[in-house]
């Protein structure tokens, strides 16, 4: 069952019942100012940190579900009727209901007795507020005569605080009504030079800013008071629970519409400068008024949303292309970039299941957020990479997390995630494959955060390189630390009290279990690094890694390798993980992937073997399960993986992060039809057909559906903000498609289904566009590439003399 539709041309998802399995979201904002908005107008927003710069508020776990948001009432004022044109609050049956998901904007519109109402919300680039641009139109006979109430929550800043610490913040809540603009400013009286506005471009018939006033007492957002009597209170909030609502009037003429535009935005002032006039308590609103006058134009709001547009188009021009499956064109042309660029910014913090207070910026996360997107957004990625290398341990380990107001290492969490510092020889490797700016490998980032620690890039890689080699287990293997890849594998922390994390509460020292998966990692980036070194004629260094990388390739060969499939790592007391000789938990994906990624078992058949032990024993018609069979109850020496019911998360649930390693691997090996295959499983797209059974959006991947021994197969949870994106893309462009970024210039080794009879891409690389074509004239995999009509030796196209700027590939495969 559906509950909408794509709209490729628009570049839009668009639902038509709002009353989706779950909540269905959008985005808003791709630099400072976030919003989270769902089909029916819920979410929140905040400004660069979802825990600490929290705008608006939002309940989680609420019933009903996703109660408050950005919302507008309609109020017929001769019958007394009113309703919400998002459906929520108020759930009134509208007709011709739409909610437009589209590329940083968000449109949702429907009718209610004849009166159409439609709000278009986005972020206009590099501002930091939202704009709700509200079009009513009059279908009916008459003139009408309505209200028009308009109504956020503002929260107390810090999401986590405002959640608990009502003994305090029932009290500090302030206001300022100036203009028909309501600013919030709880703190500002203090250390805060921030607040929030919330502005109209009518002349308003009132407002109220105190949220239980505009409410009643023991009245929702269903029902407000001063919509239903159609009439605001005007109250100045002081104390309790600020709130924006404007109230205005508006008659409209048949056939007649009218636009309005609310501006919610957040603005800081240079701290001696907070007050106007000096002395007082009032905020210096003079900085803020241009930009709130500016908004609140409609040619301004249009050029604004043009610009937004363009901007979209440009960063997915990158890459188009032109495939028989629609599934895969829309996702690769559309959807798949853009959920990459989402998860890039958020990293894992705010989306419906993350709460914007627990997790920062993940180090392993943003590293391979990093694979999906480097090539739309270079200049973010070497940001991205540089802070994150900040944060590195000087023993080449990793805060796992940091915050992204502050830029420090997260000390809650801590470091010891053994995999971690890997990832960043991963990123820098992509980001140097799709830029060619060496230089990013001399720029010095601190070690720890501290100044005067800082070592130039590629000092931290090689750091990260030894970290593994530092830290080998008994049988040469890595040791895993806290966890590796998977946070619920934890093999030192033999949890037995509910009251402590499963990852930070180490009791044993970690001198024993060690990871295979980390294995398989570890000969990827180094490999990636000795071809680093080698590009930089550091020609011992870049031995010394494909040494190592031979050493770790041999450890897994004799102590890595279980007979049909890679082990998946040691416990603590040497017993084995993943294993035939296990009851439960006999294999897991992880290491299938990561080892045949990274080359292992490719020569010998033991990665034939290990894939095809995926494909009997993991493999289910909603995607590849984490591990088989599922552990059936709690394992003091196994921690959290242990925690979840059999089916769900990382207890044998589809970890969809985990396979496309799957994925490249069939691709490795040729299996064009099978890497497609797999690819189709997890798409969001094929699965929109049982989005009952899905339950989540269609148009971005969930973090897990639910796995063959769940109570509700094929369900899945944690939508938006997972690495299930970037390699996804991966997957399907660089290896499916083949189309992959070189040193040496743009690979194309096309490994697409037997029943393709090829595609088209435009591909920009370093400023020149590629055009491609591949046709499939046989039925393998062997590429000849003929290069603006001429035909080169293997399948790299040589970068271009400079000056050029289109190059057209012809690709055949027999
Ligand atoms: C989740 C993991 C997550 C971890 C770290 C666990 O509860 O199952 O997916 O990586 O928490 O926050
Ligand atoms: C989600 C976390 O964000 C990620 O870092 C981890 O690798 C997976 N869960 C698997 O546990």
């Amino acid at each position: 069952m559906r509950y909408g539709y794509f709209d490729d041309e628009h570049r839009e998802y668009v639902i038509t019942q709002p009353d989706t399995p779950l909540p269905w979201i959008n985005y808003l904002g791709c630099e400072a100012y976030f919003g989270l908005i769902s089909n029916t107008a819920g979410g929140y927003s905040f400004y660069r940190d979802a825990r600490l710069r929290r705008i608006t508020r939002y309940r989680y776990n609420n019933v009903p579900l996703d109660y408050g948001g950005r919302y507008i009432y309609v109020r017929d004022n001769d019958t007394e009727a009113f309703w919400s044109p998002s459906w929520q609050p108020t759930r009134c049956p509208v007709e011709d209901y739409a909610c437009h998901h589209g590329l940083g904007y968000t449109t949702i519109r429907s009718t209610y007795e004849g009166i159409e109402a439609q709000t278009r919300y986005f972020v206009p680039l590099g501002e930091d507020l939202e704009i709700w641009q509200l079009t009513l139109t009059n279908r009916r006979q008459g003139k009408a005569d309505l209200s028009i109430f308009s109504a956020i929550e503002f929260c107390l800043w810090d999401a986590e605080d405002d959640a608990a610490n009502f003994q305090r913040n029932f009290n500090t809540g302030e206001v300022e009504v100036e203009d028909g603009v309501m600013y919030h400013k709880t703190g500002y009286r203090e250390r805060r030079d921030h607040f929030a506005f919330f502005a109209c471009s009518e002349e308003l018939a009132g407002f109220d800013t105190q949220r239980d006033v505009f409410l009643g007492p023991y009245r929702g957002w269903e029902c407000p008071a001063a919509v239903e009597r159609g009439c605001s209170f005007n109250s100045v909030a002081v104390g309790w629970a600020p709130m924006g609502s404007h109230h205005l009037e508006v008659a409209l003429q048949p056939g007649e519409t009218r636009e309005i535009i609310f501006v919610l935005g957040y603005h800081e002032n240079p701290p001696d400068q907070k007050f106007d006039p000096l002395g007082s308590q009032r905020i210096n609103k003079q900085t803020v008024h241009p930009i709130i006058d500016r908004y609140l134009e409609v040619p301004e709001v249009e050029a604004a949303f043009d610009a937004l547009h363009r901007f979209w188009t440009n960063l997915l021009n990158t890459l188009q292309i032109e495939v028989q499956d629609v599934h895969t064109s829309r996702m690769v042309n559309i959807w798949n970039p853009y959920q990459c660029v989402v998860a890039f910014n958020l990293s894992r913090s705010a989306s419906l299941f993350e709460s914007g207070m627990g997790r920062g910026i993940g180090f392993r996360d943003s590293n391979q957020d990093l694979l999906g997107c480097v090539h739309m957004l270079p200049r973010r990625g070497r940001e991205r990479i540089l802070e994150l290398a900040a944060t590195q341990l000087a023993s080449g380990g990793a805060y796992h997390q940091f915050q992204p107001l502050t830029r420090r290492g997260n000390d809650k969490i801590g470091t010891g995630f053994n995999d971690d510092p890997l990832w960043l020889i991963l990123s820098t490797a992509a980001y140097l494959n799709e830029t060619g700016d060496w230089g990013i490998l001399d720029e010095p980032a601190v070690y720890e955060n501290a100044p005067g620690t800082e070592k130039p890039l590629y000092d931290h890689l090689q750091r990260s390189f030894r970290y593994t080699l530092d830290r080998l287990g008994p049988h040469g293997l890595p040791l895993i630390g806290r966890a590796d890849w998977n946070d619920c594998l934890n093999l030192n922390t033999f949890s037995a009290t509910p009251d402590e994390s499963f990852q930070s509460a180490r009791t044993k020292d970690g001198k024993v279990a060690e990871s295979v998966f980390i294995a398989g990692l570890f000969v990827l980036a180094a490999r990636e690094l000795a071809a680093i070194a080698q590009w930089r004629d550091l020609n011992e260094a870049a031995q010394e890694c494909l040494e190592a990388a031979e050493r770790m390739e041999a450890a897994v060969h004799e102590h890595g390798w279980d007979g049909e499939w890679f082990l998946r790592a040691y416990d603590d007391s040497g017993g084995k993980v993943g294993s035939r000789e296990n009851e439960e938990g006999r294999i897991f994906i992880e290491p299938q992937g990561m080892c045949v990624l990274a080359g292992l078992g490719l020569a010998d058949g033991r990665a034939e073997k290990a894939l095809a032990s995926v494909g009997g024993l993991l493999t289910t018609p909603h995607g590849i399960m984490l591990h088989h069979p599922p552990y059936t109850r709690y394992y003091l020496h196994l921690g959290e993986i242990s925690s979840y019911p059999p089916g769900y998360k990382e207890n044998a649930g589809i970890f969809c992060h985990t396979n496309p390693w799957i994925m490249i691997a069939e691709a490795m090996l040729g299996h064009g039809d099978l890497a497609h295959d797999y690819y189709s499983r997890i798409n969001p797209s094929v699965r929109e057909a049982i989005s009952d059974v899905h339950r989540c959006e269609p148009y971005v991947y969930a973090q897990m559906i639910a796995g063959r021994d769940a109570t509700t197969p094929g369900e899945a949870k944690n939508s938006w903000l997972t690495g299930t994106a970037a390699w996804n893309y991966v997957a399907i462009t660089q290896w499916i498609l083949g189309i992959w970024p070189t040193h040496a210039g743009l690979r194309i080794a096309p490994i697409i289904p037997s029943l393709w009879s090829g595609f088209k891409a435009r591909r920009v690389f370093r400023g020149v566009t590629y055009e491609i074509s591949v046709e499939r004239a046989g039925k393998g995999n062997l590429v000849s590439l003929k290069v603006d009509g001429q035909p080169i030796e293997g399948d790299v196209v040589p970068l271009p003399s400079t000056g050029q700027c289109e190059v057209v590939v012809e690709a055949t495969i027999t």
